[in-house]
């Protein structure tokens, strides 16, 4: 696995309001069910030597669902870093939180700070949760900081790339999304841009750690060019190759 092209795979965890209804459940018990996966598929982040894992659980637009299930959907999330805490610093996992945290409950914030600065050396699966998050936001925002501390300069990719929430997660290599529907729906927009996607209509909470591997090792056997042919097999080699074709056609109609 350690020459594997898949190196950052993102999760949309959908399906977990119908997940619970198809059992004549309320909504919020299907994210409580599907909370209880995510550790699962970190542990196989971990053995299948990903390098990073960036998982979808709160976004801008689910500011806008009844209070009840915004309250279950923190009150997870501060679950889930109690219970991880010992194992995410074992494992010397590089936690993260990507999005606005400013209208979040004091406590969460501080809960996320103290794993965030204990873990920021880890060299480890680099484990990032989206909450809050927005991409089309997160890019102005990277622009802006960058234009804070680069007045009047232009705007590179490389710039922008590094100004994003969490830079050192690169691109993402695969996108799963469960739930059976077919949208990136305001996910790592930047990030995204030559991802792998893969949609199933299994929904979160029925998802398993099996599927998981089974859809990374699939994946990775299947070719990437990145938008050249067979043999190019990362996006920076694609890149330089670009370049010196149009270093080439240049020089050629030089000699016209
Ligand atoms: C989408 O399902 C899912 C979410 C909005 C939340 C995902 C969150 C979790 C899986 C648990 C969070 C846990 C932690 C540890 C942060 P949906 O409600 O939109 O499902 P639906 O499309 O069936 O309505």
């Amino acid at each position: 696995m350690s020459d594997s092209a898949i190196k950052h795979v993102a999760i949309i965890m959908d399906g977990n309001g119908r997940w619970a209804a198809e059992r004549s459940h309320n909504r919020v018990w299907g994210h409580i069910r599907g909370s209880r996966l995510i550790s699962d598929i970190v542990e196989e982040s971990e053995e299948l030597n990903l390098s990073a894992l960036t998982l979808f659980a709160f976004s801008t637009e689910n500011w806008s669902r009844p209070i009840g299930e915004i309250k279950v959907l923190f009150s997870l999330l501060k679950k889930y870093l109690k219970k991880e805490r010992d194992r995410i610093l074992a494992n010397d996992i590089r936690f993260k939180v990507i999005g606005d945290s400013s209208q979040f409950p004091e406590e969460t914030i501080e809960m996320i700070k103290s794993l965030e600065n204990e873990t920021v050396g880890n060299k480890g699966l680099k484990l990032t949760f989206a909450f809050g998050y927005g991409g089309r936001q997160e890019i102005v925002e990277a622009a802006n900081l960058f234009y804070e501390k680069n007045p009047g300069k232009k705007i590179t990719e490389q710039d922008l790339s590094e100004n994003l929430f969490a830079s050192d997660i690169g691109d993402v290599d695969l996108l799963i999304r469960t739930g059976g529907d077919y949208r990136i729906s305001n996910f790592l927009l930047w990030q995204l841009a030559y991802a792998e996607l893969y949609f199933t209509d299994v929904k979160w909470p029925s998802f398993t750690r099996g599927e998981f591997k089974n859809i990374v090792s699939q994946t990775n056997e299947r070719e990437r060019r990145f938008g050249g042919i067979t043999g190019q097999r990362d996006l920076k080699s694609s890149v330089f190759l670009a370049q010196d074709n149009k270093k080439k056609m240049n020089l050629q109609q030089g000699y016209k």
